[in-house]
């Protein structure tokens, strides 16, 4: 199960890989222009094709989604971050998902999501200071810690 999974996200990545490189051929603008593609448009692949191709791909690997406003706690910090850097792939993952000890190992694994997409696409990466923010606040409301 644990290869499969890997296999799966290795042509997810390099499924976008390729996508990639066909935006950048049927548009040779963007290649002329130099730093072109990278501006404006927010980069090859917008956040609502890599949702939905995420979808496609590995829907029954993604987090079940809630609706920001039923996060525990919903005006901290913790849940904006959360919202905005962990709905970009995916739909909003709920903290009581998983335990306080599980979290830092799925996180750890997002954050490797988020490093190497953000390299092909418009995926925005957490700061140090906000990956502390965001995992403190799935801990916090975690499935062992929520009431
Ligand atoms: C760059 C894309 C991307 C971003 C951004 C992202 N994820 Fe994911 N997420 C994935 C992919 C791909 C999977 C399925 C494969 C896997 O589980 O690693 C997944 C699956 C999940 C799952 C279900 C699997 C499990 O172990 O429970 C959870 C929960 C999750 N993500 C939480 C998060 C959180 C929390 C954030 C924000 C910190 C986040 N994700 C941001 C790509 C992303």
């Amino acid at each position: 199960m644990k290869s499969n999974k890997r296999l799966i996200i290795g042509l997810v990545l390099l499924l976008t890989g390729v996508a990639g490189l066909l935006a950048i051929r049927s548009n040779p603008m963007s290649m002329g222009g130099g730093m072109g593609m990278m501006q404006g448009g927010g980069g090859m692949m917008g956040q609502g094709n890599m949702k939905e191709m995420m979808k496609r791909m590995m829907g029954d690997q993604l987090p079940p989604g809630i609706d920001a406003t039923d996060l525990p706690d919903p005006q901290s910090q913790g849940a904006r971050l959360l919202t905005r850097y962990c709905t970009q792939c995916h739909d909003l993952p709920p903290p009581a998902l998983h335990t306080s000890s599980e979290w830092p190992k799925v996180f750890a694994r997002m954050n490797q999501h988020m490093k190497m997409m953000s390299r092909m696409g418009s995926i925005l990466n957490p700061t140090g200071q906000e990956q502390l923010i965001i995992l403190n606040y799935l801990q916090l409301h975690a499935a062992d810690n929520s009431e």
